[in-house]
C-alpha cells in the first residue's frame, strides 16, 4: 500500500457513549459487513467473538474509503489495560474523539485524550446521539473545549444509532489525520500491539509495522523476548481475515508464527529481522505485572480437577493474569491468582462461572505488599494475607498508592470527597468546569480494590467518573485482621489493613457475618482480630425452633419439601468447624458499608 494513502486511528470514548456502536456503522458503511452480519456489534462481544473465531477477536479492521486504507484499532476502555491501551495508541497517528451529546466529558475520556495527544495524535470531535431528546451538542462541544483545551469548531455530530454523520467522519479520518511515515528499506522493526490465542491458528499477533516490511517466510526476531521464529501467515482483517503477501511502513495487521504459548509474545516487544536486525528496539516495552491477588476456590471440593483445566485455558489467551496452586485450611484446594485490576478480576471470575460452569468462592482481594523482615532477614513480596510473617519479626510494610482522578458533578462533591477522606485519601487538586469538579487524590490502592468504584457510582448516582495510575510504594501502618466464627479462624476473611481503618472494618463485617450466616442450634460468636486482640465482636443467637415445627406434623410432603429445600441450602455451604456458611456470605461479607 502507498504509505501516504494510510490512516491509523482509534476511537477514544468513556463507556457508553457508542464506541462499539460507531466502529460497527464505519465497517458497514465502507463495506466491511452486510447489513445481516451487522446484526450484532462487532469489535468487543465475547459471544459472538466465540461463535465466529478469529475475524471477531480482531482487534483492528481494515477499511477502505475513497482511495484510503483506514486501519481501525479497538483500544480497551478500562483503567486496569491501560498498558494494552498506550501500546494501541503508538500504533496510531489519530483518534476519533467520542463524547455522548447528552452525558459531555467524563474521566475516563481526558484519562485516554492526554494519552492520545502525547502520542501527537490528530484527535477528531465526534459528537455522538445527537439523535437523543436529551443531546445538547452545542454544550457538549463548548465543554471540549474548556475542559480538554481541543478547538471542537469542526467536530463531527453524529448519531451512530440512526447512521448520522457517518461519511463526514470518515472524510474527516482521510482530510485530518496524517499518513504514517516510514523507510520500506530501513531494517524491520515492528510493534507488538496485541497476541491472543486461536484454536486454529495458534498465537496470533496484532502488529504495527514501523521501519522495513514483514513477509511471509521471513525469519524473525522478538527483541525483548530473544526469541525467533519463522513467519507463516501475513495479514489483515475486514474484519474477516485475509491473508496478505507482505506489511510494509506504517500498515498494521497480524502474523503467526507457529508460536505456541501467548507468555511468548508479550505486547510491546519489538519484532526484527533475525539476519538484518534493527540496532534498537522501539521504545516504551513494559512487563505488565498483576497488582490485585485473590483466592479462587471450588465450592464442591471435587470440582478442583476442572478449575485447574479451566483456569489453564483461560490463561492461554490471557498472559496478563497470573495462577498458582494454594491450599487453604478452610476452603481446601483452589488457585491464588492476579489481576491487572479488579475489572480485570470480575471478567475471569464471570467467564469461569458462565463459560466453564464452575461455582467458586473468592478470597478477600488483596494487594502485593513489601515487607522487610528484622534483623537483615530480608525482603518478601506478599501476595497473600495468609502468609503474613509474625507482627514481631517485621520492620516495615510498604503498600502501593495510585492517583486517581475524579470528575463529578458539582452537587456530588461533598460526598465524593469523604468518600476519599474516608479511605485515607490525600487530596491534590480540585478543579471546577463548567458545574462540574475534578479531583485529583492519592490513595491507597488496598483502600480502592474492593468496592471503591461501586461506591463511587452509587453515592453519584452513576454520574462520577474514575481513573488511575500507580505511583509506587509507601510505608504504612499496615496490619492482619483475621475473622473467627465460633472461635475458628476463616482465612478466606482475613485481610491486611490500615490500623486506623481496622476497627470499623471489623465491626463491619462482624456486623454483615451476622445477618449473613444462618442461625445454628446453638450460640455462634464471631469476631475479627489482629494477633491475639479481639477488635470487633457480635453474636447470632441460637435457633429456636425446628423449621418445620410450623407444620402441625399433619402435612407430610410439605415437611418434606421443607427438608428437601434445607438440604439444598446445605450444599451451597461451606463448614467451618461445626458452623454453616453460604457460599454468597464470603462476597457480601467483603462489600464494605
Ligand atoms: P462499551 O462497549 O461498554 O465501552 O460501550 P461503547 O462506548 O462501545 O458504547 P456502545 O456502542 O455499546 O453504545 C452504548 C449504548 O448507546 C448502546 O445501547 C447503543 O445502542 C447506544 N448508542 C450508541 N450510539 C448511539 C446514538 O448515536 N444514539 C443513541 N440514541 N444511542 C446510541
Amino acid at each position: 500500500t502507498d504509505i501516504s494513502k494510510i490512516r491509523n486511528f482509534s476511537i477514544i470514548a468513556h463507556i457508553d457513549h457508542g464506541k462499539s456502536t460507531l466502529a460497527d456503522r464505519l465497517i458497514q458503511r465502507t463495506g466491511g459487513l452486510t447489513e445481516r452480519e451487522m446484526s450484532a456489534q462487532v469489535l468487543d462481544n465475547m459471544e459472538i467473538e466465540k461463535e465466529r473465531g478469529i475475524t471477531i477477536k480482531a482487534q483492528t479492521v481494515r477499511l477502505e474509503w475513497k482511495g484510503h486504507v483506514l486501519n481501525l484499532m479497538d483500544t480497551p476502555g478500562h483503567v486496569d489495560f491501560a498498558y494494552e491501551v498506550s501500546r494501541s495508541l503508538a500504533a496510531c497517528e489519530g483518534a476519533l474523539l467520542v463524547v455522548d451529546a447528552a452525558q459531555g466529558v467524563e474521566a475516563q475520556t481526558l484519562a485516554n485524550v492526554y494519552q492520545s495527544i502525547e502520542h501527537d495524535h490528530e484527535i477528531v470531535p465526534v459528537i455522538n446521539k445527537i439523535d437523543l431528546p436529551a443531546a445538547e451538542p452545542e454544550k457538549v462541544r463548548a465543554e471540549i473545549e474548556d475542559v480538554i483545551g481541543l478547538d471542537a469548531s469542526n467536530a463531527v455530530l453524529a448519531s451512530a444509532k440512526s447512521g448520522i454523520g457517518i461519511d463526514e467522519i470518515l472524510d474527516a479520518i482521510v482530510e485530518r489525520i496524517p499518513a504514517p511515515k516510514g523507510d520500506a528499506d530501513a531494517p524491520l522493526k515492528a510493534m507488538l500491539v496485541d497476541s491472543w490465542y486461536d484454536p486454529y491458528l495458534g498465537v496470533v499477533i496484532l502488529v504495527r509495522v514501523m521501519e522495513g516490511t514483514l513477509k511471509r517466510g521471513q525469519q524473525i526476531k522478538f527483541m525483548q523476548a530473544g526469541t525467533t521464529h519463522l513467519i507463516d501467515r501475513v495479514g489483515c482483517f475486514r474484519p474477516k481475515i485475509e491473508q496478505l503477501p507482505d506489511l510494509g511502513p506504517g500498515e498494521i495487521g497480524f502474523i503467526t508464527a507457529q508460536i505456541k504459548e501467548i507468555a511468548q509474545a508479550r505486547v510491546g516487544d519489538t519484532l526484527t529481522d533475525a539476519k538484518r536486525s534493527a540496532a534498537e528496539p522501539l521504545e516504551g516495552f513494559k512487563e505488565v505485572q498483576p497488582v490485585v491477588f485473590c483466592g479462587l476456590f471450588p465450592v464442591d471440593a471435587n470440582d478442583f480437577e476442572k478449575l485447574r483445566e479451566s483456569i489453564s485455558k483461560l490463561r492461554l489467551n490471557d498472559a496478563s493474569f497470573s495462577f498458582e496452586m494454594e491450599t487453604s485450611a478452610a476452603l481446601g484446594f483452589g488457585y491464588r491468582c492476579g489481576f491487572l485490576g479488579l475489572l480485570h478480576l470480575e471478567i475471569i471470575q464471570e467467564r469461569l462461572t458462565r463459560e466453564y460452569d464452575l461455582d467458586l468462592i473468592t478470597t478477600a482481594p488483596s494487594v502485593v505488599y513489601q515487607i522487610e523482615l528484622t534483623h537483615g532477614g530480608g525482603h518478601i513480596e506478599l501476595h497473600n494475607p495468609a502468609d503474613m510473617p509474625d507482627p514481631n519479626k517485621i520492620e516495615s510494610i510498604a503498600e502501593p498508592w495510585i492517583e486517581a482522578t475524579i470528575y463529578v458533578p458539582d452537587e456530588y462533591l461533598g460526598s465524593i470527597l469523604k468518600l476519599c477522606q474516608d479511605r485515607r485519601g490525600i487530596q491534590k487538586n480540585l478543579t471546577y468546569v463548567s458545574g462540574r469538579a475534578q479531583a485529583t487524590y492519592e490513595l491507597p490502592l488496598n483502600e480502592v480494590v474492593f468496592d471503591f468504584y461501586d461506591r463511587l457510582k452509587s453515592i453519584s448516582r452513576g454520574y462520577a467518573s474514575f481513573d488511575y495510575h500507580q505511583i509506587g510504594y509507601r510505608e504504612g501502618d499496615l496490619v492482619k485482621m483475621s475473622v473467627l466464627v465460633n472461635a475458628e479462624p476463616v482465612d478466606a476473611l482475613s485481610m491486611i489493613v490500615h490500623r486506623s481503618t481496622a476497627e470499623s472494618r471489623g465491626r463491619g463485617m462482624c456486623e454483615r457475618l451476622k445477618d449473613l450466616i444462618p442461625r445454628h442450634l446453638f450460640k455462634i460468636p464471631i469476631q475479627a482480630a489482629i494477633g491475639g486482640k479481639v477488635i470487633a465482636r457480635e453474636t447470632i443467637a441460637a435457633m429456636r425452633k425446628d423449621v418445620t415445627a410450623k407444620c402441625y406434623g399433619g402435612d407430610i410432603s410439605r415437611k418434606r419439601k421443607l427438608l428437601d429445600k434445607q438440604k439444598e441450602g446445605k450444599k451451597r455451604m461451606r463448614e467451618y468447624g461445626s458452623v454453616q456458611i453460604p457460599q454468597e456470605a464470603f462476597i457480601a461479607a467483603l462489600r464494605m458499608g
